[in-house]
Formats: structure tokens, sequence, C-alpha cells
């Protein structure tokens, strides 16, 4: 490859080694540390995926009951992040408000070696505890409510459920949503990954990592797009409008959210895994209305874009899973945070082994030699 050759959005250029996680995005396969997504969603639970991402192995019983009562430990957040948050306007969007607070925790847990491994494992500890209550309490702080204190009988998943409502989820419940923390925990090196290395390569503290890396997830191409998805399927109201929705879309070159991804070329595994979480849920508590809209959104996008190979991707199918669970469309990408802080760290972590900074070129071209023209001669 010529040295000065520009690949916009850096297609296909390796940003790193990893072992962390693999995508086969022509068979839909992702794997994290070799095991496949749909057995970990079967067999496994959101805190045991992340500590495998982050130690690189399967915790024993033991390793797993200290990892999760240490994250049970250390779920509550300092009153004067509270206060802090107290202050953020009420309209503000939530993952502003987690990337204002995640950053604030770097003032609070003073800066050590990074060759350190037991800060390395209190950092790891104290971001996966304390980025679900800080989401939770900023949903109750908007609507003029004191923030739910964590619940020491609840595991992770549905300890998050219980802050944001004050009620203890179902079985039900709790299970799908682990699982949907399960599938968002990482997927190889997106935007945010890659901006969480980036930040971490200059050795910066963990927490402006994370800071980094939660402003990036928030826009509409990553992230962002599980919310839109739900404002979309609102906005088209029912099946019948959904072809000349996407008529009237593809004419303006406006993208339909939920759909494509520069890897997945077939639909991606975890769309198919939260379409049957959804339906799961459906069954205890009846069909959401906007599924059939879903449905039809779909076949009419395979139908015209199948064979550029845009399907759905995980974005497209978690918000109904959400909505479902009771959850407020403007916090699903913040949920998509509080399960991709698990693989920011692991990526974290890999890197500081073998860091070095990141520092890319650029094809220059602007001008050379321009005059400086005084100011009383600009046009
Ligand atoms: N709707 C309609 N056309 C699309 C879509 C879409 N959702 N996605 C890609 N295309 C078309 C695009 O118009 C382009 O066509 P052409 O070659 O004729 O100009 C071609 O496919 C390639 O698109 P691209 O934007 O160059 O592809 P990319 O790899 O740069 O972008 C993407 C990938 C995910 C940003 C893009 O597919 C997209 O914007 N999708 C909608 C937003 C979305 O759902 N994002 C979530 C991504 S998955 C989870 C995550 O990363 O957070």
């Amino acid at each position: 490859m010529n040295a000065c050759e520009y690949i916009p959005g850096l297609e296909n250029i390796p940003a790193a080694k990893s072992s962390i996680s693999f995508v086969d995005g022509q068979d839909g396969i992702l794997e994290y540390r070799g095991i496949s997504i749909q057995e970990l969603a079967n067999k496994s639970s959101f805190l045991e995926c992340a500590y495998l991402l982050i130690w690189d192995q399967l915790p024993t019983q033991s390793q797993l009951e200290a990892f999760e009562s240490e994250i049970r430990y250390h779920r509550r957040v300092k009153y004067r992040i509270r206060d802090m948050m107290k202050c953020f306007p009420e309209t503000g969007h939530p993952m502003d408000a987690l990337q204002t607070s995640a950053a604030a925790l770097g003032l609070f847990y003073a800066r050590r070696a990074l060759d350190d491994p037991e800060y390395i494992r209190q950092a790891v500890v104290r971001l996966l505890a304390k980025i679900p209550t800080m989401v939770a309490a900023f949903h109750q702080m908007r609507r003029g409510n004191d923030p739910v204190q964590p619940h020491d009988k609840l595991d992770y998943g549905a300890n998050f459920l219980y802050m944001l409502t004050e009620r203890k989820p179902n079985a039900l419940a709790a299970k799908v949503f682990d699982v949907c923390l399960t599938l968002h925990a990482e997927h190889t090196m997106n935007a945010s990954t890659f901006s969480a290395m980036v930040t971490a390569s200059t050795l910066t503290d963990p927490y402006a990592v994370i800071a980094s890396a939660v402003g990036t997830l928030a826009g509409p191409l990553h992230g962002g797009a599980n919310e839109e998805v739900l404002v979309m399927l609102e906005e088209i109201g029912s099946v019948e409008k959904v072809s000349p929705y996407i008529e009237k879309r593809v004419a303006n070159k406006e993208k339909i959210m939920g759909f494509g991804h520069r890897v997945y070329k077939v639909k991606d595994p975890r769309a198919t895994i939260l379409q049957g979480l959804a339906e799961q849920l459906f069954e205890e508590t009846g069909r959401d209305e906007y599924y059939e809209i879903a449905l039809e959104l779909e076949r009419v996008v395979e139908e015209k874009f199948g064979q550029k190979g845009i399907y759905a991707n995980v974005d497209f199918y978690s918000g109904l899973v959400y909505r479902k669970l009771g959850i407020p469309t403007d916090l699903f990408t913040p949920i998509f945070a509080i399960a991709r802080v698990a693989g920011w760290l692991a990526h974290w972590k890999e890197q500081l082994a073998v860091n070095r900074i990141f520092r890319p070129t650029q094809v220059y071209v602007g001008s050379h030699n321009m005059p400086y023209i005084p100011i009383e001669k600009r046009v």
C-alpha cells in the first residue's frame, strides 16, 4: 500500500492486534475470546463475560463471586458526583450526562502507575460498578427525584432496572436485560473502542478513556442508532406506511437506521438474538405495536438493499426489547455504554501492555507560501 494513500473511515486498516473479540462479517460470526456469542448469550452472564473479556479467561466460581461482590460494594457514587449531576439541565441528553460524570470520576480517584495491576483492577471494578448508577441517578434526578440507591441483593442488570424504576424486575425481565448487556459488551475495532484506544495511548487515566468512548458512542451512526430506530418506527406509525417511508428516505439519500454495518454483510447475529429476546417478552406481556412495523421494515429493507449486504444490525431490535422493559428511549444508548464499558476496558488493558501513542499521518491538501494579509486589507 502506498504510504500516503488515504482510506476514508480507515476501512480495512488494522489499528491493533487483539485477542479480545472476533467478527466474521460474511458468515455472521461474533466471538468473545473465541467463544461464540450465541453460547455466551445462552449460558453466561454479563459480568462473567466482562471478566472473560478483560482477564482473558472464564472465571472460576470463586473468582466470579469475588468480582461480583466487589462490584456490588462499589456501586454507590460519591455525593459530590450526585450533587454535580443535580446541576445538569433535565433536558440534557443522558449520554452527555454520562460522559461528564464518567470524566468526573477521575477527579476523585488518584491516578496511579498504569503498570500497577491493582490500579487496573480497581479502575475496572469502579467503572463497571458506577456507570449504571450514574445513568439511573441522572434519570431520577431529571424527573425531580432523589437517586434510588443500589439494591445490595440484586444482580448487576436487575439492580440497574431497579434503580430506574424503584421496582424489582421479574426474573424474565432481569434475564433478558442481562443478555442484552452481554450482546453489547464488545465488538472489535468499532469507533468508540478506537476512540478509547487513542485516548488510552496517551497514558491518561482510565476515566478519561471511558469518557471519550462514551462521547463517540453517542453519535447516530454508532450507538445512537438504537434510539433513532424507535423514533423511526414511531414516525412510520403503521405497517402500510413502511414502503412509502423507505422510498422517501432513499429519495432523500437518508440512511435507514438500524441497518448496515461496516463489517457484517449478513444479518448481525446479535440482531437475531435480540429479536428472539423481544419475542420472549411478547409471549409474557403481549406483542409490541411497533413489532409488526419492524418486521415489515426489515422485509422491505432486505428486499431493496440485501444484495448490497445491508441487513439489520444490533441496534434494530434492541430498542424494541428496551421499550418492552419500560425503558425510556433516550436511555437506550447509555445502556449500550453500560455494556460496552467491558469491551473498552478490555482494549485499554490489552493496549497498555504494548502501548505506543497513536499518531497517524494525513494527506495535506492545502496551500503553501501564502502571504499574510493585514486585517485592514482583507475582504
Ligand atoms: N440505509 C441505507 N443505505 C445504507 C445504509 C442504511 N442503513 N447503510 C449503508 N448504506 C449504503 C450507503 O448509502 C452506501 O451506498 P452507496 O455505496 O450506493 O453510496 C453503502 O451502503 C455503504 O455505506 P457506508 O455509509 O459507506 O458504509 P459504512 O461502512 O461507512 O457505514 C454504517 C456503516 C453502520 C455507519 C452505516 O451502515 C449506517 O449509517 N447505518 C445506519 C446507522 C446505524 O444503524 N448504525 C449502527 C451501526 S451497528 C452498531 C454500532 O456500531 O453502534
